[in-house]
């Protein structure tokens, strides 16, 4: 260990930051989020700034390894420099362009959708289910039509879900499934991770994110004839990337440029967090769920709140904690309330149609427009401890009863 690596900590124990010369903010409330460093992920990261090679390199493709370890084999791993960028590549793979049309959920962040705007396509909303606000087979099939070319469904809050009816819906008609599982790494499905099954799933090591890195991602694909083909896409379309003609044998080859692609491989020292944190997975998702089932157990009886089904067959690695109240009204007002109380809050999400970029977008989404004005996500991280989830539990209790 290095002499400089933190005393080691269990989730809700985070350290303090240190004093240092970049004055940050201090904050006076419970955080809705907060990266948890633990001590192997600083030694990680250290070990590459002190090794002389910062770029994408040894660290990531062992990153690499690792995540398709935790998928048994049954997907392919690209570690990306964001979700966002994962997202949009996937996009390309699945030869996105203009005159296409990509159906995305409204319920979600801008990264689901922007992907097929900067392939030139057309965003098409489709609504979600009101119990686990995720895209169905039925909503999408309302909105399909003979320009879909994508589908994006997005796995909200953490829950994995079971998106195969939507594969089955379009299965031989040239449109691809695209899962989008930011809010849900480490989440299983009767046993096996989240996108086992997707043609893509996209992951994301956001500092906001349950498994954090300073930023990153995974595309996962099935494909692994394909693994060439995306590494260069995802590389500038160099056929071999820096590290591996640094590495080859002899007189090191130049650069060769036999596609267009773009600039989106992690660097090492994202990957050296990421790697600790994806180590540490099974401690976070196990503390999240315990601030979960608390917050579970403290509101199930709180007449006016609605929370989000869990069901047996999932093990979820939480993302968010959602509520939901009876209307916007009383929404805004809780929020304002908690804020006194010194309890961070937001709201994931505002519907994306109504923002002015997606406005003029097709879609039917009677149900997202209700359901994303009821919504306030409380805190949710490691440095949230259960007693905090107890008093955050009664000052909602009280403000709603
Ligand atoms: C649903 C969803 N998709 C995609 C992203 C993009 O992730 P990243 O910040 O890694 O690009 C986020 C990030 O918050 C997200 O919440």
């Amino acid at each position: 260990m290095s002499q400089h690596a933190v005393k080691p900590t269990t989730p809700s124990q985070v350290p303090e930051p240190r004093a240092n010369r970049w004055p940050r903010p201090t904050f006076d409330q419970t955080l809705i989020s907060r990266p948890w460093l633990n001590p192997e992920a600083l030694d990680y990261a250290r070990e590459v700034l002190e090794s002389g090679w910062w770029g994408a390199g040894p660290v990531t493709l062992d990153l690499q390894k690792l995540m398709e370890q935790h998928y048994r084999q049954e997907q392919n791993a690209l570690a990306t420099n964001s979700c966002t960028s994962a997202l949009h590549l996937a996009l390309i793979c699945a030869g996105v362009g203009p005159g296409d049309e990509v159906i995305v959920p409204s319920l979600t962040y801008v990264s689901t959708a922007i992907g097929a705007i900067y392939c030139g396509a057309e965003v098409v909303f489709a609504d979600v289910d009101p119990d686990r606000l995720v895209l169905t087979a039925e909503t999408v099939e309302r909105v399909l039509s003979p320009r879909t070319k994508a589908i994006m469904p997005m796995h909200y809050a953490g829950p994995a879900n079971d998106f195969g009816p939507i594969r089955e819906l379009v299965a031989g008609r040239g449109i691809t499934v695209v899962e989008d599982a930011a809010h849900a790494f480490g989440s299983k499905l009767d046993g096996r991770m989240v996108g086992s099954d997707a043609e893509f799933c996209c992951l994301s090591f956001a500092p906001t994110k349950q498994i954090a890195s300073s930023s990153g991602g995974i595309l996962l694909y099935k494909d692994a004839a394909r693994r060439d083909e995306i590494n260069q896409r995802a590389f500038l379309g160099l056929a071999v990337d820096t590290y591996g003609r640094t590495m080859a044998k002899g007189v090191s080859p130049v650069a060769h440029v036999a596609r267009i692609g773009h600039k989106y491989k992690i660097d090492d020292l994202a990957a050296a967090v990421a790697y600790g944190s994806v180590e540490k997975m099974a401690d976070t998702v196990a503390y999240r769920a315990k601030l979960v089932d608390r917050y579970y157990e403290r509101l199930a009886n709180v007449s006016g709140l609605q929370l989000l089904p869990r069901a047996a067959n999932q093990e979820t690695s939480w993302y968010i904690m959602t509520i939901r109240v009876a209307d916007e009204a009383i929404r805004d007002r809780l929020r304002a309330h908690l804020a006194d109380q010194k309890i961070g809050n937001t709201v994931h999400y505002p519907s994306l149609k109504e923002q002015p970029a997606f406005q003029a977008c097709r879609g039917e989404i009677p149900v997202t427009t209700r359901e994303s004005r009821r919504l306030i996500s409380l805190p949710l991280h490691e440095g949230v401890p259960l007693h905090e989830v107890d008093r955050i539990c009664d000052v909602v209790a009280t403000f709603l009863r």
